[in-house]
Formats: structure tokens, C-alpha cells, sequence
């Protein structure tokens, strides 16, 4: 029998990232890694990193300062960086942090057995290899063993869009589709196993199955995964507003299983600096689609990613960025402070907006759309709503689950109901969340 070790993995960045930690938990679990939450029990530390932004990137050199303490104290601990700033850094990291044990990119979760054992005889390695669409099939390692009732399904990794802000392109390589069949079997598998709810997901996925000979396109691929037995909720993310097909758009009106939610980053409501972006949509453009999607499927909730403070960016494009989220009314934004990131093309630009004026922006937006939040959240107040049980609320006797349109709900409920579809009248829309009852 294989003796049991500790594994101790930290999670940074986007969903992709937790999606691969669950297949990096389920791979290592096969050589007889258990994971724990005591980072000072571990006999293996990984951290799963991401270098969207710089501040995303200095978080991940702070925890590796911090594990040089424990690596002192008990020399035998493993030491791993894998995940978008292990791509971006490779050989690097090894050479500047003498007690990192290995690093593997965004390409190489199925090498990683192997660097952890040749780690376990002393072997320093640094695997960041692109790998090609012909071995797609090993960038995307299946794994089963996580329970829940919803679960994240990738379809794609990669992006080609090369927006001029943007690392993602860099570190995860070229849009690479996984094998149709494959997401089809694997998401029959977790439906036999309880799973209700999927979310397609990808760094980009409208692109779907277009740069691959043979698979479905993304339209079609929904379609069939509505057809899985079992599958109650459909999802997907993210999406890129100028692949969103008029197809797309009448799925919301044609299958009943699509939830009522579009995450649809925006990024910037001026044209000017949408343009400077390399987005490739006009704000009308954007707002156009935005309405169809109104009008297809009325209620829809729309969330999106908001830049502020992009080179150039005057206070009249910033007016149009605040203007935008009071014509779309989102139901959320993720707003970000740009960030300078190597290798990409806005790096070059010069007309950088000084640290305070980007925060008085990130400020003033944020408070625009907290108002638009709660006002969105009340309006659900006495409406029904099918709710699918996720867990227990972190607020004790409670229990949450999301509705179609993706907002969270706690229920006075029992904890039976986890995993259950239930009807919930909507009794308060608070800040981040709704409160409800269940119906009779
Ligand atoms: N299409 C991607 C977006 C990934 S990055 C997806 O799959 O989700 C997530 C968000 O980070 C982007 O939408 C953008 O709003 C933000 N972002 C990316 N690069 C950034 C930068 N250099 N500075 C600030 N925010 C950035
Ligand atoms: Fe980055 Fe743009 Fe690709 Fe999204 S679409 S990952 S923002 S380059
Ligand atoms: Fe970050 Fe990489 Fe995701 S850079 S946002 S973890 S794709």
C-alpha cells in the first residue's frame, strides 16, 4: 500500500484555475496525496497562480517568502508553482526562489505526477511546454471525484483575441477546443452521478469547436448537452461580445434548461478606448446584443468585467463606462484598475493615468453599481423562483442555492434539500444576495 502525504494546494486567479486544482487534486490523489487545509502539515505545497494583474502576481511571490520559514524547519516539504505566472516565469522561478521544487504550466497538469515523484528524489524541474491541438486530449485531464450538485466542464482553454491589455493569451496559449465526445461523455458521467447543473467553460467560449476539423460548434454542442438526461441547468462562461451569435442569442428563447444569465465582459463604454482595447465592438455593437438578449429572453440577468483607467482614458470615456452601466442595468460588475502586463501590446502605450485618478474612477464606479445592484436585487422581492440547493449557508440554519439568473439566495430551510430544485418565494434582495422561503 502507497503511505499517505499531505498536499496543501492554493488556489489564485479565474475559474480555470479552480477547475484545474480539482484535476491537480485528482491526479496526485492516484501517487497518494490527500489534501489538507494546514499548510504546516503538508508534505507537498502547490500554488496554482495567476498573473492576470500585477497585484494578482505579488501575491503569489509573498506566499512563496512565507514558505521559505516552513521549508527551514522541515527540509522535506515539496514546493510547486504551477498555473498562468509558472507559464509566464518557467525556468526562472527555480532559479530565483533556491527552495521552489518544481514548476508546471498551464499546458502540463498531466506531467505533473511524474515532477512531484522526481521531485520526492531530489530532481529540480521546470515543465512549461505549449503542447499543440494534435494532443489537445492531454490538456484537458478529467476529474470525477469532486461531489456537488453543479460543476464546471471545460470546453476550451486558450485564448486567441489578444486584447491589448490582456497576459491570458501568453499564458495560456492559442484557443485549444477539447474533443466534443469527451465533454458529451464526461457530462453523462457527473449527470449519473447527481450532477443538475453544468457550466461550460472556457477562457472564450464562442469560439468553440471552430478551429478544430469535426466538433460540434458551441451552439450545437449546448444543444446536445440540454439532451443528457438527467442535466436540469445549462451554463456557460465566458463569453466574448463579438462572437456572440444570433444562434446564441435564440438558444435563451429556445431551451428551457439555459439558465437566464450572461456573463458579457464589456471592458470599456467608450468607443475610442474599446478600440484602443482591441475588442473588436462598438459600444452600440454591444449594446445591441445586449437588447436582443432582452428581448429573447426577458428577466435575463447580464453581468460583466469593467477596466478602468486604460491608457488614454479621458474622464469623458470614463462618463461613457458609468453611462454603459446605467443603459445595460448590470445585475453585477467586476471591476478592475488596469494593470501593466508584460509582453502585451498596451504595455507600450504611454499615456499611462496616475495610481490616484485610476482609484478615484474604480471608486466612483464601484458606487454607481452597488446602487444598480440593490435596486436589481429588490426588484426580485415577492417574485417565485426555482432554486437549486448548493449547501448549507455559512450563516448558521440556513441553506443557498442560486436562481436561473444566478443570484445567490439563503433559505430558513432544512439541510435535507441540498442537492434539490426547490420554488422559493423572494422575501428580501440585500447588497449580495436574496433572502427567500420556500413555497408550500
Ligand atoms: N475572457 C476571459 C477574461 C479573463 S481575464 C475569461 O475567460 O474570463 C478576466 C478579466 O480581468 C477581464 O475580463 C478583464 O476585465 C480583467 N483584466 C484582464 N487583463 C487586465 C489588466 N491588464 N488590467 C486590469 N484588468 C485586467
Ligand atoms: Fe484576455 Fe481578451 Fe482573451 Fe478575454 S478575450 S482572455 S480579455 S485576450
Ligand atoms: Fe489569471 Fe490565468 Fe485565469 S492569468 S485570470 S488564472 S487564465
Amino acid at each position: 500500500m502507497i503511505k499517505e502525504k499531505l498536499l496543501y494546494l492554493q488556489t489564485f486567479g479565474c475559474q480555470m484555475n479552480v477547475s484545474d486544482s480539482e484535476k491537480i487534486a485528482g491526479l496526485l490523489k492516484n501517487i497518494g496525496y490527500r489534501p489538507t487545509n494546514d499548510s504546516s502539515l503538508a508534505d507537498l505545497i502547490i500554488l496554482n497562480t495567476c498573473s492576470v494583474r500585477a497585484r494578482a502576481e505579488e501575491k503569489v511571490y509573498n506566499h512563496l517568502v512565507q514558505y521559505k520559514g516552513l521549508k527551514r524547519k522541515r527540509p522535506k516539504i515539496l514546493i510547486g508553482v504551477g498555473g498562468c505566472v509558472a507559464q509566464q516565469e518557467g525556468e526562472r522561478l527555480l532559479l530565483n526562489i533556491p527552495h521552489l521544487d518544481f514548476v508546471f504550466g498551464t499546458h502540463n497538469l498531466h506531467l505533473l505526477p511524474e515532477l512531484v515523484l522526481s521531485a520526492e528524489k531530489g530532481e529540480r524541474q521546470a515543465e512549461t511546454d505549449f503542447i499543440d491541438n494534435d494532443s489537445r486530449l492531454d490538456l484537458f485531464p478529467v476529474d470525477n471525484s469532486t461531489n456537488g450538485v453543479s460543476r464546471f466542464v471545460t470546453v476550451m482553454q486558450g485564448c486567441d483575441n489578444f486584447c491589448s491589455y490582456c497576459i491570458v493569451p501568453y499564458v495560456r496559449g492559442r484557443e485549444i477546443s477539447r474533443r466534443s465526445a469527451d465533454i458529451l461523455e464526461e457530462i453523462s458521467q457527473l449527470a449519473a452521478k447527481g450532477v443538475k447543473e453544468v457550466t461550460l467553460l472556457g477562457q472564450n467560449v464562442n469560439s468553440y469547436g471552430l478551429k478544430s476539423d469535426g466538433e460540434l460548434d458551441f451552439v450545437t454542442l449546448l444543444r446536445q448537452v440540454s439532451e443528457i438526461p438527467g442535466i436540469e441547468r445549462l451554463r456557460f462562461t465566458t463569453s466574448h461580445p463579438k462572437d456572440f451569435s444570433r444562434q446564441l442569442i435564440d438558444c435563451f428563447a429556445e431551451m428551457p434548461k439555459l439558465c437566464k444569465h450572461v456573463h458579457l465582459p464589456a471592458q470599456a463604454g467608450s468607443n475610442a478606448v474599446l478600440s484602443a482595447m482591441n475588442r473588436g465592438y462598438s459600444r452600440e455593437e454591444y449594446l445591441s446584443l445586449i437588447g436582443q438578449l432582452k428581448t429573447v429572453s426577458p428577466g435575463i440577468q447580464i453581468t460583466g468585467d469593467i477596466i478602468v483607467g486604460f491608457p488614454g482614458e479621458t474622464e469623458t470615456d470614463f462618463q461613457e463606462t458609468l453611462s454603459l452601466l446605467e443603459e445595460v442595468r448590470y445585475t453585477d460588475v467586476f471591476s478592475f484598475i488596469y494593470s501593466k502586463r508584460p509582453e502585451t501590446k498596451a504595455a507600450g502605450y504611454t499615456d499611462h493615468i496616475s495610481q490616484k485618478e485610476k482609484q478615484m474612477r474604480l471608486d466612483r464606479l464601484l458606487a454607481m453599481q452597488r446602487k444598480i445592484t440593490l435596486e436589481n436585487n429588490r426588484s426580485f422581492e415577492g417574485s417565485v423562483q426555482e432554486v437549486l440547493v448548493e449547501g448549507e449557508s455559512r450563516r448558521g440554519g440556513q441553506i443557498y442555492g442560486r436562481i436561473s439568473g444566478n443570484r445567490i439566495v439563503n433559505i430558513t430551510a432544512d439541510p435535507a434539500l441540498v442537492g434539490q430544485m426547490v420554488r422559493v418565494t423572494i422575501t428580501r434582495g440585500e447588497q449580495n444576495s436574496l433572502q427567500g422561503e420556500l413555497c408550500n
